[in-house]
Parts: C-alpha cells; sequence; structure tokens
C-alpha cells in the first residue's frame, strides 16, 4: 500500500540498545568477491544439512526468459514468448447465485452490489487446486480504496452509503476460477464457492486476546465478535488448507481523539486517521466514542475458503501488527511455523510457532491449532547471527508491573513488548518467502528513508544503510528447525540503481536494477520472484529516474542474478503472486493503476496516469490480475 511517509504518525522513534553497529557481515563479503561470492561464502555452510528437492539435484532454477527492459507504457509487459491478459478487475461480479451485478465503469454500483463484486486494489492471494491446475479458488486480497474512484464524484459529497461501499470494496474475494480446451481462464457464475468478505462480515476472536477488556466494547461486550477486516495487505496459507488475510494499515480508519494515549499513539492512531471518514457514519470507528474498537483490528484472520458460510477466525495468539502478511512452514514433527513482517518503519519481524502438531483431516481438524503456541521477535546481531525473542507475559522483562500481566495484554500490545525486549528494528518488513530447497527464510525490507536521519535509529547490521530509498532483501537459516530460537543471517541482495548518483543507492544487484521490492514468493522450482512497490509519489525521478515503473523480477538464488520478467502501467505497485501447481500459469495482482502521486485520484479525471485495464479515453482504471501464459504452454520462467 502507498504510504505518505512524510506525515506518518511517528510511532517507534527510540532506537533499541542492541545493534549500533554499521557492519554488515554481507556487505564485507560482498566487498570483498561479489554477490555470488558472499552466497558462497557466507551460506555455504548453512546450506550444507539442507534436504534436496529435485529442482536442486536437476542444478536449480534457470532464468529462461528475456529480461523486460525499464519502461513507462500504459500497459503490462511481459517478456517474448509469453501472454498477460487481464483478468479480475475491480467490480467484476464474484458469482453470487441469483446476485450478480454488472460492473458500471463511472462508478456507480450501489454498496449492495460491490458486496457481490471483486474489491479494489488486489493484495497477496492464493491458488487453492479443485481440480489441480484446470479449476480452483483464487482468493485474493483488496487492500483499500481508492473512494476517488470508487463513487461517480468521488469524495466531493459524503453519506453514509458511501461508507458501506467503501466498506464493501474492503477484504477478500473467492473466485471460482476454471481453464477451458484453450487455456483461456474465466470466473466460474454461479458458484457455490463464490463469497466476499468485506470491513462488515461477521467475524470471531480466538486466543489469548478474545474476551480481553481491551477487546470489549458496547456491541460486543464479550469481546469474542467483531465486523469485519480491513487493509488486508498480503496472506498466506495453511497446510490444511485455509487462507490466511493479514491486516495492514487498520489505524488508517480511525478518528483518534485530539490527545491520543501512549497505546494509540504508539499504534499510530489519530484526529481524522487518513481520510477514510468511515466515523462520520460508523460510529465504531471513532474511537472517542468507542475506544477499544481499534484493539480488534491488527489481526491475522483464518478463513476456510472451501465453506461459504464459515465464519472467518481473528487468530490473536499471533501478535497484533501492521501486519503485512503470514507464511508457514513445518518443524519435521509438524508443528506449524507462521512468519509475519510488520511494514512500517522501525517494526520488527515475528515468528510464532505452534504448540500442537497439524493433524491430518483439513481445518475441522485444526480448527484451533493456530490459538495455542509460542511468539517471537527478531534480533538480528552485528556478527551475523540471530535470536528469536519469546513474547510470553512472565518472560524476558514482560512482567505485570510493565503492563504485561497476561498473554492477552502481550499480543494487544506487541508493539510495546517488542519494544521492551530489545528486537531489531527494521527498514519496512513486507514479504516473506521460505526456499522449498534449502529452508531459508527472505524477507523482503522495502525501504526506510528515516533510517538514520536526526533523531532516528541508526543504521545497524541488518539494516546497513542510511536514507535507504531502495530497500534490500535479508535472509536467515534456522539453527536446526523452523522452530529454532537462533539463527544466521545475511543479506540477498541490496536494492538500487548502479546509475544513481548517490553511491548508498546503487545497491549490489547482480543483473537488472531495481528498487523498493515487496512482493516475495517462491515457485516450486527454486526461482524467487521479486515485486516492486515504489511510491508513485518518488517514482520516475530523482533516485528512481531510472527504474520507470513498479515491476517483477526473477532471482536465482543460488546464482544471485536477478532478471526483469514483467513491469505494470504507471504509477501501479505489482504485488501477489502465485502459479498453478502446473507451473504453466502465473497470477500476478496489478495494484492501483494510475493513482494519484499526491491524493485520492480525481473523478473528473480519473486517466490522468493510466486507465489500464480499459485503454478508452476517460476510462477510470481498475486493479486487476493479470493471467500470464507462454505462448508455447510451457513453463513460466523458464
Ligand atoms: Fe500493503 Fe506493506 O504493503
Ligand atoms: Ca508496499
Ligand atoms: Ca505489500
Amino acid at each position: 500500500m502507498p504510504k505518505d511517509f512524510a506525515t506518518m504518525e511517528d510511532s517507534n522513534r527510540s532506537a533499541n540498545p542492541d545493534i549500533h553497529s554499521v557492519s554488515d557481515p554481507a556487505r564485507r563479503i560482498l566487498l570483498r568477491g561479489g554477490l555470488s561470492g558472499a552466497i558462497a561464502s557466507l551460506f555455504a555452510p548453512l546450506l550444507g544439512g539442507c534436504a534436496s528437492s529435485p529442482a536442486a539435484a536437476a542444478g536449480g532454477p534457470q532464468l529462461g526468459f528475456k529480461s523486460v527492459p525499464v519502461g513507462t507504457a500504459d500497459a503490462v509487459v511481459v517478456p517474448e514468448g509469453y501472454v498477460a491478459t487481464p483478468a479480475f478487475a475491480w467490480g467484476e461480479p464474484v458469482g453470487l447465485p441469483g446476485h450478480m451485478p454488472a460492473f458500471r465503469p463511472d462508478g456507480s454500483n450501489s454498496a449492495a452490489e460491490q458486496a457481490a463484486q471483486i474489491g479494489m486494489h488486489h493484495d497477496g492471494m492464493h491458488y487453492f487446486p479443485l481440480d489441480g491446475s484446470r479449476r480452483g479458488l483464487l482468493v485474493i486480497n483488496h487492500e483499500y480504496t481508492d473512494d476517488g474512484l470508487l463513487h461517480p464524484d468521488g469524495m466531493k459529497t459524503w453519506n453514509a452509503e458511501k461508507v458501506r461501499k467503501s466498506m464493501a470494496a474492503h477484504g477478500v474475494s473467492v473466485l471460482e476460477i476454471a481453464q477451458d480446451a484453450q487455456g483461456q481462464w474465466s470466473v466460474v457464475r454461479p458458484s457455490r464457492y463464490a463469497r466476499r468478505i468485506t470491513a462488515a462480515t461477521p467475524m470471531q476472536i480466538s486466543g489469548p486476546a478474545a474476551g480481553h477488556p481491551l477487546m470489549c466494547t458496547a456491541a460486543d461486550p464479550g469481546g469474542t465478535r467483531v465486523l469485519g477486516t480491513l487493509n488486508n495487505c498480503a496472506h498466506g496459507h495453511t497446510p490444511w488448507g485455509t487462507y490466511l488475510t493479514c491486516e495492514e494499515n487498520w489505524a488508517f480508519y480511525f478518528n483518534g481523539p485530539e490527545q491520543p494515549d501512549a497505546h494509540q499513539k504508539r499504534w499510530g492512531l489519530r484526529k481524522g486517521g487518513r481520510g477514510y471518514r468511515w466515523h462520520e457514519h460508523e460510529e465504531r470507528f471513532d474511537l472517542t466514542r468507542h475506544p477499544n474498537e481499534a484493539n480488534r483490528f491488527g489481526w491475522v484472520v483464518e478463513i476456510d475458503p472451501m465453506d461459504p458460510t464459515s465464519t472467518p477466525v481473528k487468530r490473536t495468539a499471533l501478535g497484533r501488527a501492521a501486519h503485512e502478511g503470514a507464511w508457514t512452514a513445518q518443524t519435521r514433527d509438524g508443528r506449524v511455523v507462521v512468519y509475519m513482517g510488520e511494514d512500517a518503519q522501525f517494526e520488527y519481524i515475528y515468528k510464532f510457532v505452534s504448540r500442537d502438531p497439524v493433524r491430518p483431516g483439513g481445518f475441522a481438524a485444526n480448527r484451533e491449532l493456530l490459538d495455542h503456541g509460542t511468539l517471537y521477535v527478531a534480533r538480528f546481531n552485528a556478527d551475523g547471527s540471530g535470536e528469536w525473542i519469546e513474547l510470553s507475559a512472565g518472560r524476558n522483562g514482560l512482567t505485570a508491573e510493565r503492563g504485561f500481566a497476561t498473554q492477552g495484554d502481550v499480543v494487544i500490545k506487541t508493539r510495546q513488548a517488542s519494544d521492551l525486549v530489545g528486537a531489531t528494528k527494521m527498514d519496512r518488513p513486507e514479504w516473506v518467502a521460505i526456499d522449498p530447497r534449502s529452508g531459508e527464510v527472505y524477507c523482503t525490507l522495502t525501504n526506510n528513508t528515516r533510517r538514520g536521519a536526526d533523531k532516528q535509529p541508526a543504521v545497524d547490521a541488518a539494516n546497513p544503510r542510511a536514507n535507504n530509498s531502495m530497500g534490500h532483501i535479508i535472509r536467515w537459516k534456522e539453527d536446526g528447525d523452523f522452530d529454532a530460537t537462533r539463527f544466521r543471517w545475511n543479506h540477498l541482495v541490496l536494492a538500487g540503481d548502479p546509475a544513481n548518483s548517490r553511491p548508498e543507492a546503487r545497491g549490489n544487484i547482480r543483473g537488472d536494477a531495481f528498487g523498493s521490492p515487496d512482493g516475495l514468493w517462491f515457485d516450486d522450482r527454486g526461482t524467487l520472484w521479486i515485486q516492486t512497490d515504489a511510491h508513485a509519489t518518488n517514482m520516475y525521478k530523482g533516485e528512481y529516474a531510472g527504474l520507470g515503473s513498479n515491476m517483477m523480477l526473477a532471482c536465482d538464488v543460488k546464482t544471485g542474478e536477478v532478471r526483469r520478467f514483467l513491469v505494470g502501467p504507471p504509477n501501479c505497485e505489482i504485488t501477489g503472486v502465485v502459479c498453478t501447481p502446473d507451473m504453466r500459469t502465473m497470477f500476478v495482482n496489478i495494484q492501483h493503476p494510475g493513482e494519484s502521486p499526491t491524493d485520492r485520484s480525481d473523478p473528473d479525471q480519473p486517466d490522468r496516469y493510466s486507465r489500464w485495464p480499459g485503454m478508452q479515453p476517460g476510462n477510470r482504471p481498475r486493479s486487476a490480475t493479470v493471467i500470464i501464459r507462454k505462448r508455447d504452454g510451457g513453463l513460466i520462467g523458464t
């Protein structure tokens, strides 16, 4: 999601006492031997004991496509030999039986119609096979709304119906999609699986925060039921077949008091929020009247995509955060491990380890698996080691005197707990991806231009660049199994443009230049896909002048080579990527094409920056998925 950090609440200003050194083991090695030298010398010992997959045995992934140049065309550009087809755009009916309202391109669909249509601003997604690679459920997050495009006159007028429509355009879409004999994908309409989950859908609250006094409101005195999920950024999926959707910048939606208290301040809550104006017609978003409502957001939400009547569950044991996503691994004895980044400047990387192993039998057999376990936060040491610090009430200084009498206190105030235990403040942790061959865990740190600025945390080993405008990708290998409390880490790459005038913004990419890495995904062959989200405010000028529009690249992590695979339309971000199991179809989300760099879009000039995907003059640009196939029907990326 784009953020104007010049106006962000400065909620985590103080430096933690653990890392102040600028020494960076990975960088030192990079200077000596280049990137592949770094991988060989630092990771060879780490890779030593790892299981080998068929892809690794075959020599690992090869980037078999011709690089796409940087560009600014109002199009999605993919390599020669590939076709990218827009589909599943905002406003198309999801296929609810008996309720399939057609999209109206002037934004005049009602709130009730929007609740039966694909939401706005697609983000993380996953494909759940129903019939292998021919038919499945595509589950898509809708991160936020541009209300300048959502309503015919944008926000020039404001009323309860507009608030309802904005809430209905948030959340998650469950689409049944199928491929015909020619390889063309379409939405199955009607479908018994079709579903919209919105900011008004009833949900259950489970885990240690359920029933906590800070979770209770006038509408829910028991603190166990809540309406809706919002700002659903990235995602995850579980070994038992459920989808995880993550609430990122939920603080933007609340009207805070003139003088926020310390807890509200730490979470960036402030008067007016970020201009969504929901509280004017939906009073639970007004914290001056319902101060606890905000505590009911900031969670990872579990959804069973196979049962459209199921109630989504907010899993509070995983901690509260501006959650980017939640990516799972499994220990050898079958417990699930969830890695999570909190995308905000100077926030943290988390891991949850379940108490119990996954049981066969799908969601029915694992309904409470994410309610019991241990939450940790990461500390990256300057010597290349790292540790997971347990966030449990009564441990590591998390005492009743300091406000952590119960685990409910810890998870509702996860940021404050992490501050107290001395975790490492990171440069906006976005997506996590786990290498299927080596078990190494990778995380994008998208950027942080305030790193090292006056009164801000200094550079440290894990976040080594002041004014980190370009971002980097860190990776670690657990000491043993995924539940280990220690790890070793280095950087895959520091992003940048070698042509930059500022040496710190040049990076050390071996291959095609990029900045602001965000989406990150390993396909089954072991290719790492990197998606970028440079904000429209920064794109096309200054340090980003040479990088064009946001893009997706492929990386062979064995050699470190990075190659550009896709360039999106102007002012979009590229986010969300998954392939069918046969690797012959790739789905990629194009979010907010043509977004205004300064504010919400102007409804009188909606196509000022982009018309994609419609391309007619005056067209309102729409977030959509692109379906990528190889012309010869081959494997994507080869
Ligand atoms: Fe919604 Fe952190 O990107
Ligand atoms: Ca982002
Ligand atoms: Ca993101």
